[in-house]
């Protein structure tokens, strides 16, 4: 009666990852209960989320094939534009949203494009790379997105994406910015589901340090005053403290990403009868919700509305 936190499916978003082909579930073995769909299978899982209560999903793509550019994510016949118009038509009122990124489509796993710096070292050339964000967002919203997420951290690139879908006449599309999203160990499972993992290098030239609070807020406000309908921070349980403070500085709807890594830690400790796989999950999902997030995209989102309906906390 007393409780001042409480979950409800109306506030989930299901992560859903996308495979060329037809006919395909292909479980991910670091991610148990998580799987690769074809577009075909894909519809299924995004209804069954539907049908208990979740109201969005976001779409992961993998291409047929990667190059340097990462030409693939902005392909009009590419997997999550095909997975889009699927969900769209078979569930007009599910919020379909899709993920912004070039490090599933790129050969050398990078969330850009690739140049040599003055130094002489290989980097993510942060500009030239917005072009090919933009060409991918409005890829994507063309094919029915509700909304936008980009991931790729790049500088300047919400402004952009909200240029290039309004001059493409999309400006009914939203963007999700991932606004605090940190250079974080727990995105370990996810590259191995998308196949993104950088071949040489890593992410910290352009995602956050984990040390980093007021860095955080700069970033959020950045994106919003580019024209980001929503911010994100990511991951969430190691940086409730972020989500806290953004709800307190913000009024923009606040979510949260509940990333693979934290996903996989609880089911394999479940696994192995180390803890209550189940109580965990709800106990997480509520101390995020309890931080201040409006909306947290979760892997748990089927099993968490299961719990919900069995009166589970
Ligand atoms: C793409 C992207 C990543 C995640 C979401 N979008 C991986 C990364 O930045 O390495 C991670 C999601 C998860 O771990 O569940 N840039």
């Amino acid at each position: 009666m007393v409780r001042e936190t409480r979950l409800s499916p109306a506030h989930f978003i299901y992560p859903l990852f996308v495979l060329p082909g037809s006919g395909i579930k292909q479980p991910i073995p670091s991610m148990p209960g998580i799987s690769r769909f074809s577009v075909d299978r894909v519809v299924d899982e995004a209804r069954s989320a539907f049908d208990l209560g979740v109201p969005g999903v976001i779409l992961f793509g993998l291409p047929d094939s990667k190059d340097e550019e990462g030409s693939g994510a902005w392909k009009d016949q590419g997997t999550v534009q095909n997975a889009v118009r699927a969900i769209k038509k078979a569930l007009p009122n599910m919020v379909v949203m899709t993920d912004v990124c070039l490090c599933q489509y790129t050969s050398h796993g990078h969330c850009g494009h690739l140049a040599r710096t003055q130094g002489g070292r290989m980097d993510v050339d942060n500009d030239a790379t917005l072009e090919l964000l933009g060409k991918t967002a409005v890829s994507h919203a063309k094919a029915g997105a509700d909304v936008v997420a980009p991931s790729d951290m790049m500088d300047g690139r919400v402004g952009f994406i909200r240029e290039s879908l309004d001059e493409a006449a999309l400006d009914h599309v939203a963007i999700l910015s991932y606004a605090a999203k940190y250079a974080s160990g727990f995105y370990g499972p996810f590259r191995d589901a998308a196949e993104s993992a950088p071949q040489e290098g890593d992410r910290k030239t352009y995602q956050m340090d984990p040390g980093n609070a007021r860095e955080a807020m700069r970033e959020m406000s950045l994106d919003i005053a580019e024209g980001a309908d929503m911010i994100m921070v990511k991951p969430a349980l190691a940086y409730l403290d972020i989500i806290r403070a953004a709800s307190e500085e913000f009024d923009h709807p606040l979510c949260a990403y509940q990333v693979s890594g934290e996903y996989s830690m609880v089911m394999a400790a479940a696994e192995k009868g180390w803890l209550d796989g189940p109580r965990v999950m709800m106990e997480t999902l509520t101390a995020i919700k309890r931080a201040g997030a409006d909306t947290i995209i979760t892997y748990y989102a089927k099993e968490a509305c299961r719990a919900l309906a069995r009166g589970d906390g």
